[in-house]
């Protein structure tokens, strides 16, 4: 007989709430005296870096990410200076980006194989400094997981490393954070957001407590995306949580078709992953309707019409352009059979095959 999994893999300590990040030193120094703390560019112009940094007792060691989606290039330079100041604890502030390149250099601090090594699929030894994740954008919700998505650039090669050991001693929410996140990038990773709920909901992985995760991320996501995005400060809360919710959800039930082809595409084409995500999502929404008629009345409930309806309605209302649309696709092959070999698409509720992602490839490029 199989049993369902009911436990829920989550970071030893959440706090949530706007003024929460002033506790962020104070906390951390109980983990021991030697900091080092990995940041964006934007935290630190907008002087928020400086207000952080002032509630500690002494000073972390500063790495600023130079941008863009994490690299395996940046990873290797991030893990070397981690290992010079061997630090007790190490902490992300920023977006997705930070967080994701964070946790893998600071969970292989101590591995001894190369980066590379890893992401090509050998075994990853035990993470031993403790991990602190502060999420700046509301998107991957990966301060909630045990993952980190990292492109090969010689190869274009875009997955994910993860270790049960990766996962967050703690987590600050604080939603003041957001308040400084360009519309653009709160539009897009608020897809991304929404979308981790829907893929999680969906999925084949899914448990009885990440549906509910899920489907209140997803009421949470949808409500508060566009009110967010149109100036209201006070949905950033919301929109936090909810992305946090999604997070912890797909942790278990991992996600589905969109991100299996979102990785591919992002990897090579340049645009945000939850623009990506944005545009993947209602081709695979059409495409999943017929495996799981239940739960799209469910979801008909929550969006008070149509899943995919509803889902295109936000994203002409986010005004959000499609990356694909008039371009050529090129290496397609590829990209065909990286997306059917990703975890996330055998996660999909419904089988895929070859003729399916052509047929949605299709669609993206029309
Ligand atoms: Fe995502």
């Amino acid at each position: 007989m199989s049993a369902m999994l009911l436990s829920l893999p989550m970071p030893a300590e959440v706090r949530f709430g706007r003024g929460s990040i002033e506790g962020l030193l104070p906390l951390c120094e109980s983990f021991g005296k030697k900091g080092f703390l990995v940041h964006g560019a934007s935290i630190k112009k907008s002087g928020k870096l400086a207000s952080v940094l002032s509630h500690g007792k002494s000073q972390p060691a500063l790495w600023e990410h130079e941008g863009g989606e994490p690299t395996l290039t940046q990873t290797t330079a991030l893990r070397g200076y981690i290992r010079e100041v061997a630090p007790d604890w190490v902490i992300a502030l920023g977006g997705g980006s930070v967080l994701d390149l964070t946790r893998a250099a600071a969970g292989l601090a101590k591995a001894p194989g190369s980066v590379l090594d890893y992401h090509d699929g050998a075994e990853i030894p035990e993470a031993t400094i403790p991990f602190i994740a502060v999420p700046t954008t509301a998107g991957t919700g990966s301060e909630a997981t045990t993952v980190s998505v990292l492109t090969n650039t010689a190869t274009s090669v875009k997955k994910s490393i993860r270790h049960p050991s990766f996962m967050a001693r703690l987590v600050i929410l604080d939603p003041e954070l957001l308040e400084s996140c360009p519309v653009s990038v709160l539009a897009a990773s608020g897809m991304d957001a929404l979308t981790q709920a829907l893929e999680a909901y969906c999925s084949r992985g899914a448990t009885a407590l990440t549906d509910s995760l899920a489907f209140s991320a997803a009421e949470k996501l949808y409500a508060a995306l566009p009110a967010a995005c149109e100036g209201d400060n006070a949905a950033l809360d919301d929109l936090l949580l909810g992305c946090y919710m999604a997070g912890v959800a797909l942790a278990t039930a991992r996600l589905g078709l969109v991100h299996g082809l979102a990785h591919p595409l992002g990897a090579r084409y340049e645009a945000a992953h939850g623009l990506v995500c944005a545009f993947c999502l209602p081709p695979v929404l059409a495409f999943n309707r017929s495996a799981i008629p239940e739960k799209y009345g469910k979801m008909e409930q929550l969006f008070g019409e149509d899943p995919l309806v509803a889902v295109e309605t936000l994203i002409q209302r986010l005004k959000l352009e499609s990356p694909f649309r008039g371009k050529k696709l090129e290496n397609k092959e590829a990209i065909i059979e990286e997306s059917l070999a990703s975890g996330s698409t055998k996660a999909n509720p419904r089988e895929v095959s070859r003729e399916d992602v052509v047929t949605i490839l299709k669609t993206l490029f029309a």
